[in-house]
């Protein structure tokens, strides 16, 4: 059995000709999967956000440019890397702010611009690859993260880090998995407005593992806190700067300030594929900004309505708000003291 097959909630499936993709805009209500079969399919997917979270992003970009190769080099021998190339570029256009995404499509790259015979197979086994080393990640993440937490009753998330994000068992929500299967008694998730991540995928995901989980209004975590009922804020990351900034979902760095002023620990559980070596802080990561339309009720649409919307979808926390990173190589405490240098290969 694989390491994939033990996973109950599955965002992504790989079928060799095809990417099978549970369209998460629609859960919990409906549980419904589309079918691509082509690299612009799978930018597609991931711009509308049917994938979403950092590594399923990658994953799923992995596996486009699987499918790219797969169609261009049987009918173009001569120039299919060009054209590989222009659905790289489109893959890269989908999202800005997950680094794992342009991590994966450089993956990718570099190992096409090696090949010039047979690259079908080599491609194929580099995307199945990436989807199953992040899952060994989470699993590892999983354990490290628990460590932490020993004796811990109850800790709070926010957005959906989970399996749903990820290639299986997830980043935050694998370390709550296996901090629950040691006695963690209890989970609070906050529904992650405007796009309810919390209240539709993490709530739902939790649930499918027989994990009972208590939702939250975003605007209620003060008052959590404040109540002495959680230990740790636990999250993942969708790109950590070299001095350990992390970007992560919109309302995450208001979380870390509560829990500093709450005296709640704050962790940040992420691949090693999530840090972002090229850039020294958090200034520099770029903040996708959606449509307005995600946060306005359909009265304020029209184009002479009065009232617009700002529609950030990241933030970025300070190293100094972080208690600890926790990724495959290891855990940095205190990253703000120690520094990102350790994880480095
Ligand atoms: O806009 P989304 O849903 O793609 O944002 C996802 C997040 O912010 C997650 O917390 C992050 O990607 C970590 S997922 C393991």
């Amino acid at each position: 059995m694989s390491n994939q097959d033990k996973l109950t909630v599955q965002a992504l499936q790989w079928h060799g000709d095809t990417l099978q993709v549970l369209d998460q805009r629609k859960l919990p209500d409906v549980i419904t999967y589309d079918h691509y079969k082509t690299a612009p399919g799978v930018a597609d997917a991931i711009k509308t956000m049917r994938v979403r979270g950092a590594p399923a992003i990658g994953i799923a970009a992995g596996y486009g440019v699987a499918l790219s190769v797969k169609q261009h080099f049987p009918n173009n021998p001569q120039t299919w890397q060009a054209l590989v190339n222009e659905d790289i570029k489109l893959l890269a256009a989908s999202r800005p702010t997950a680094v794992n995404l342009f991590w994966a499509l450089d993956l990718m790259q570099k190992k096409i611009a090696k090949l010039d015979n047979n690259p079908v197979a080599v491609i194929d086994q580099l995307a199945i690859q990436i989807h199953q080393d992040d899952i060994a990640a989470n699993q590892k993440m999983g354990e490290l993260g628990a460590d932490l937490l020993d004796g811990v009753q109850s800790v709070m998330t926010h957005c959906n880090a989970g399996a749903l994000a990820t290639g299986g068992y997830g980043t935050a929500l694998g370390v709550i998995r296996s901090a629950v299967q040691r006695g963690l008694q209890t989970v609070y998730a906050g529904e992650t407005r405007p796009w309810l991540q919390g209240a539709r995928l993490t709530a739902w995901e939790l649930a499918q593992d027989g994990i009972s989980v208590s939702l939250i209004a975003d605007s209620a975590a003060a008052y959590l806190m404040k109540s002495g009922k959680i230990d740790w804020v636990i999250v993942g990351a969708d790109r950590i700067a070299a001095n350990g900034d992390v970007a992560n979902k919109i309302g995450t760095y208001s979380l870390a300030v509560l829990a500093r002023q709450h005296n709640v620990k704050f962790m940040v559980a992420a691949p090693t594929s999530t840090i972002d070596w090229q850039i020294n802080n958090g200034s520099e990561i770029v903040i996708e900004q959606r449509h307005p339309d995600e946060l306005l009720p359909d009265c304020y649409l029209q184009d002479d309505s009065l009232v617009s919307a700002w529609n950030p979808v990241f933030d970025v926390t300070p190293a100094e708000l972080i208690s600890a990173i926790v990724t495959e190589r290891g855990v940095v405490l205190n990253p703000c003291e120690q520094g990102l240098e350790i994880l480095k290969r």
